[in-house]
């Protein structure tokens, strides 16, 4: 029987939970010709809501559509290299005359990319070493962009990557090119909420007030567990509805969390037993046993002072006013000092995250399967 729970992986129509009003905003605000910028925490659902977009028919009837990753990126080159093997490998599906319209436009990789000469296949043979003037590929690609013979859509996840390249102008070259296009829509996508807002809200950086804003949130708990019990039933069996409440509530929600669970309490439970409130935290006992190596090797690298900060914060949940006397002391932490540099080594670790609220910054653990083995461990 297949686990409809997917966590990870394209997840099929059938198995794709709401999302319904997320999705109609996306399409109708694309076909106005704006252009979107999708924050949300990570693993929240922004990555499978844009390919569930993508795959709305007055999309894919429409648009070619395109998405890219680029947390990898450190640079422009790779950056060229990234957007250009992706628009390769979408039009190679599409037949020799839809591709050849690419490659012609693309003058300053001809060597790297075509058709072997041998075969007659088309191949993409392109090294970062030879992009050799990254800004005038860049050029080209969104030249091809406005001229292709149908519209696109270019998501670009983890945009606030472009910030930390060593080029300086990247921000400014890419808006420069992308405010003249008329043919392609871009949706800017990322969990760094700060860095990204900051890029779009403050009026002397060249991305402000250039893309409509959305933050994407937890599906509603009704929706969820309605679909989470719907499931089992599919599959002659049964989740009760205190079970699916509790699966939801233990992360607040938190989508990857609560299906990963879902997803092991269809994959481990015997197919006749009624999964109840007991089964699920036996459920949740065995997961964070079979993380215990990794967590308890991710905690080793860690000093004491990042250690004991990181526990504090695991203990609070959202953890508010982190460097006061008040918190050090309710931890018996070492110094409020000692505690803001730990932390921006945990931040930079992606150990941590956090969110302004106001004119106040409130602290998370990034990994909420973490967050609960510490609580337990410490
Ligand atoms: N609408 C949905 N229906 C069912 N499962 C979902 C849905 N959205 C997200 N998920 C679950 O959450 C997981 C994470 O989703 P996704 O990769 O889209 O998050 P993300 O916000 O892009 O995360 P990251 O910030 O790590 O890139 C999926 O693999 C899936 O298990
Ligand atoms: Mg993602």
């Amino acid at each position: 029987m297949e686990n409809p729970f997917y966590i990870s992986g394209l997840i099929p129509e059938e198995f794709f939970c709401d999302r319904d009003y997320e999705t109609q905003w996306l399409v109708r605000t694309l076909q106005n010709k704006a252009n979107v910028l999708l924050t949300s925490p990570r693993r929240m659902g922004k990555t499978q809501l844009i390919k569930h977009t993508y795959a709305q028919p007055s999309i894919k009837d429409i648009y070619y559509t395109f998405y890219v990753d680029i947390y990898p990126t450190t640079s422009i080159n790779e950056l060229v290299l990234f957007l250009s093997k992706e628009i390769y490998n979408v039009l190679v599906p599409k037949g020799k005359a839809v591709l050849d319209r690419f490659l012609s436009t693309i003058h300053s990789l001809s060597g790297s990319f075509g058709y072997n000469p041998i075969t007659g296949f088309p191949s993409f043979d392109v090294k970062m070493g030879d992009i050799h003037s990254p800004q005038l590929t860049l050029e080209e690609i969104f030249n091809y962009l406005e001229h292709a013979d149908k519209p696109c859509i270019f998501a670009i996840d983890e945009f606030q990557q472009i910030s930390h390249y060593p080029e300086k102008n990247v921000e400014a070259l890419l808006r420069s090119y992308i405010q003249g296009m008329n043919n392609c829509r871009f949706i800017y996508a990322g969990s760094n909420r700060h860095v990204l807002e900051n890029m779009f809200n403050s009026a002397a950086k060249p991305f402000y007030n250039s893309a409509e804003q959305f933050y994407l949130d937890c599906i509603p708990k009704d929706i969820y567990t309605g679909f989470a019990i719907e499931q089992f039933r599919n599959s002659q069996r049964v989740l009760t509805p205190d079970a699916a409440n509790l699966a939801y509530d233990l992360f607040e929600g938190h989508t990857y969390y609560v299906h990963n669970l879902l997803h092991n309490a269809f994959a481990y439970i015997d197919s006749n037993i009624t999964v109840d409130k007991d089964e699920i935290n036996r459920i949740l006992d065995n997961t964070l046993q079979e993380k215990e190596h990794s967590f308890s090797s991710t905690l080793s690298q860690l000093n004491y002072q990042q250690k004991e900060t990181l526990v504090a914060i695991a203990k609070e949940g959202n953890a508010t006013g982190v460097t006061s006397v008040a918190f050090v002391k309710k931890h018996s932490l070492k110094s409020p000092s000692s505690v803001q540099y730990a932390i921006s080594t945990l931040l930079e670790s992606q150990l941590l995250t956090y969110e302004n609220r106001g004119r106040i910054k409130i602290y998370r653990l990034a990994d909420r399967f973490l967050e609960k083995w510490i609580c337990r461990t410490y």
